[in-house]
């Protein structure tokens, strides 16, 4: 009997250790959200950062800015030989955007299941919750932007925030 009591106690330490560290170990993640020309021109800047906020995100860092060719074709640079390159340079240039350093657990990934697919007219009929369903018209006009991957996150970020990148971004270039 006392060796039973013995083991269930230390089973429940161990069952409380390893929630408590669990829980000691979520890390926040940074993500760069962008609202493009053709959210702020349609008035959806607070309705998306309402969505944002209610999802458990923290905007750490936003501003707006009017983007010329040269920064967005920077930005975009991994999208140069696309044939889509000049309609997004030109559409990302059309009007300011609204640029911003967003946080919580796992955000890289949590932004992108929020805004949805790439394609905002697909969106509407798939994912009619997100953000690209909500604000977005087609393939190009997608209305928001996120960073793809956790390395993406940090070198974007820099861009905007004049931040030295962070080691694992540097690695991946
Ligand atoms: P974004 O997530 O900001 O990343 C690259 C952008 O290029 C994308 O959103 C769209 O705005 C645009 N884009 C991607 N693929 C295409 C495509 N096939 N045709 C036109 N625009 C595209």
């Amino acid at each position: 009997m006392t060796q039973f009591l013995t083991r269930s106690l230390f089973f429940s330490m161990f069952i409380v250790f390893r929630f408590c560290s669990s829980n000691g170990s979520d890390e926040q993640e940074r993500t760069l959200g962008i609202i493009k020309p053709d959210g702020i021109s349609g008035n959806y800047t607070e309705r998306i950062k309402q969505v944002i906020l209610e999802s458990g995100f923290e905007i750490s860092k936003e501003m707006v800015i009017q983007l010329d060719e040269e920064n967005a074709a920077n930005f975009y640079a991994e999208h140069s030989s696309k044939s889509f390159f000049t309609n997004l340079i030109r559409y990302m240039t059309s009007g300011p955007v609204l640029v911003m350093v967003l946080e919580k657990e796992d955000a890289v990934a949590h932004w992108r299941d929020l805004i949805g697919p790439t394609n905002a007219g697909k969106a509407k009929i798939t994912h009619p919750h997100s953000i690209r369903a909500m604000c977005g018209v087609d393939l190009e006009k997608n209305c928001v932007h996120g960073s793809d991957s956790h390395q993406s996150a940090e070198r974007e970020i820099a861009f905007f925030f004049k931040e030295a990148p962070s080691e694992d971004a540097v690695s991946q270039t």
